[in-house]
């Protein structure tokens, strides 16, 4: 399953719409039932409006109806030949939609690998618990 993950990864970084940062990034979140949803980050030219491509893969899982407890891994790429971090706007999302235990996977393109509980990632995260 991860080398399949590895392979869409990096195909679908030119998927990626950056041409403001040059940066692409490719992600995919899959579910209990190895469903794969992939996403890129999409760039704007009022730059605020760019989504992450880790957002755009959860974004796109929970538009198909997923939900917390659907999704088990999510794994990320960037095109720039280093492992690279979601950022903590992804962060937030991920802690809503993904397990304490479920993992992050950031490949390099060359195969560099550094696995993550979304626990670990995201300590202290705001959640619904803080609104009710
Ligand atoms: N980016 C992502 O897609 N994911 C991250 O977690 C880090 C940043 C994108 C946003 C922007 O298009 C480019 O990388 C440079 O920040």
């Amino acid at each position: 399953m991860e080398k399949r993950i590895f392979d869409i990864l990096k195909d679908n970084l030119k998927n990626s719409y950056s041409p403001y940062s040059d940066y692409p990034v490719s992600a995919a979140v899959v579910t209990k039932d190895d469903e794969v949803f992939t996403g890129v980050n999409i760039e704007n030219a009022s730059y605020g409006a760019t989504i992450c491509a880790e957002r755009t893969a959860i974004f796109k899982a929970v538009s198909a109806g997923k939900r917390k407890g659907d999704l088990t891994a999510l794994y990320v790429m960037v095109g720039s030949g280093k492992v690279g971090m979601p950022c903590f706007m992804c962060r937030q999302v991920i802690s809503e939609f993904l397990d304490r235990d479920a993992l992050v996977v950031c490949f390099s393109t060359e195969g560099q690998r550094e696995e993550y509980k979304v626990g670990d990632l995201c300590p202290y995260p705001f959640t619904s618990e803080d609104l009710f």
